[in-house]
């Protein structure tokens, strides 16, 4: 006996956007896209995987993306590869492959597309996610880091979560960085013991990630760290305080988080998040900063550099969660209906033709004139437009399908009925 095959199922983590989920995702896309277009970024499609290297070079191997996260596989000819876990080191690669820089001139650049992280999955946190992201290539001034951050500002408000909280930092750069990390070192040394095993290991490679450690023992010792921020060389200060002052000139509401440090090691200078607090566990929505050494540590000349990405999974839940639903109703302008099944190739080529200005569905099941109505109300359809073989040679009638309102149209005047009734009050 022959038992019916397995149903198969979506890898864990990952999922099946559609109906209403697939309609938010493409109204986000297209929010961030006229965003991001209008302050002057343009769009950047960079590989789904890209050379291992590329991330073990620009993220950095001790990083808990690179180290643990990543889909990493030979192909055929034994090269190491990894589907893309987050989008800057790859748009820096491309930038310096393409020749995108140009001396003493900006790169800005958008993206949009899937990540790949293998992390214990759970709400707001999957193995294949979608990111929007700018990067802002090729200046070392606050106003760059300020740009940023207000773009991220715009795009809360334009999704509806201004009650998002932004949170800034700065982590120091190459010249005051390394005394702050020995002034880690120092602080958690006498009690070492007491560090979860991943940070024994940041001890060594990454100490400021001790300080984001969700691990109480380690939140205990963390505590009594100074910030980084007490350890910021004259320069680095001076940057951040300039950063802060012009978001409060722009208006960017923030709130400067003193232990905010980020998982990625190419940040230099300002990092900041964006977090909404009303959505369990992933509260983050928005990660960013300044990467003023990622340019030149992928091989290219010195290139101070800023940048975000958001996480579209997140926004959505964020958007549930404040009851906002800018993306509206599945909505149709028109379903065709077909009284004779002569009419039938007469209705499909109006349609064909009725689709270079409306929306516009067509019975392709042989359904009966009175289920083809009831699909077409079922479907939210505005108008149904009815050719009613009883009617004569190139009579139709227009329905209003909210009021019930009915009325004769000829043939030749379907485009202006249609038109007249579907203009906007
Ligand atoms: P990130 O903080 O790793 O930064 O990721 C940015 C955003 O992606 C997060 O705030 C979150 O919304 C989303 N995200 C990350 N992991 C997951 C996941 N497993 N499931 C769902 N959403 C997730 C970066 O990726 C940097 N490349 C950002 C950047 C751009 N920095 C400078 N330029």
């Amino acid at each position: 006996m022959t038992s019916a095959p397995q149903q198969l199922r979506a890898p864990r983590g990952t999922r099946d956007l559609h109906g209403e989920t697939s309609r938010a995702w493409g109204w986000m896309e297209a929010a961030f896209r006229g965003l991001a277009g209008r302050a002057g970024f343009r769009e950047i499609r960079t590989p789904i995987f890209e050379s291992t290297d590329v991330f073990t070079r620009g993220v950095g191997e001790a990083t808990d993306i690179v180290g643990k996260e990543m889909y990493t596989f030979l192909d055929r000819k034994g090269r190491s590869l990894s589907l893309r876990p987050e989008g800057t080191a790859p748009v820096v690669r491309a930038v310096l492959e393409n020749g995108l820089l140009q001396p003493g001139a900006i790169t800005k650049l958008f993206y949009i597309g899937s990540m790949f992280r293998y992390d214990r999955p759970q709400a707001g946190r999957y193995r294949q996610f979608d990111q929007v992201g700018i990067e802002l290539i090729g200046s070392p001034y606050p106003a760059a880091d300020a740009e940023v951050i207000a773009l991220a500002a715009d795009m809360l408000h334009a999704y509806g979560l201004d009650d998002a909280t932004v949170m800034v930092n700065s982590v120091g750069d190459a010249a005051c960085r390394p005394a702050y990390e020995d002034a880690i070192r120092d602080a958690v040394r006498p009690d070492l013991a007491a560090l979860c095993p991943e940070c024994r290991v940041r001890f060594e490679t990454r100490p400021l990630r001790i300080l984001d450690c969700k691990v109480p023992g380690c939140q205990a010792l963390a505590a009594t760290v100074p910030p980084p921020r007490a350890s910021l060389c004259a320069p680095c200060a001076e940057h951040f305080a300039e950063v802060l002052s012009l978001l409060d000139i722009l208006g960017v509401r923030y709130r400067v988080a003193g232990d905010l440090v980020r998982g990625l090691d190419y940040y230099t200078r300002t990092v900041f998040e964006v977090h909404y607090g009303t959505m369990g566990a992933q509260t983050a929505l928005f990660g960013g900063g300044r990467y003023d050494g990622l340019v030149e540590q992928l091989g290219g000349p010195a290139t101070p550099s800023v940048g975000y990405a958001a996480g579209i999974d997140r926004m959505l839940l964020a958007m549930s969660a404040a009851g906002v639903a800018p993306w509206g109703e599945d909505t149709l302008d028109v379903a065709i209906i077909c009284g004779a099944d002569e009419l039938r190739p007469r209705a499909q080529a109006l349609a064909r033709q009725l689709r270079t200005r409306w929306s516009v569905d067509v019975d392709v099941q042989r359904r009966a004139f009175g289920k083809q109505l009831q699909a077409a109300g079922k479907r939210g359809a505005r108008l149904a437009l009815i050719f009613d073989a009883k009617a004569g040679d190139g009579a139709l009638a227009l329905k209003d399908m909210t009021t019930g309102e009915q009325i004769a149209v000829d043939a030749a005047d379907v485009v202006s009925a249609i038109a007249a009734k579907l203009a906007p009050i």
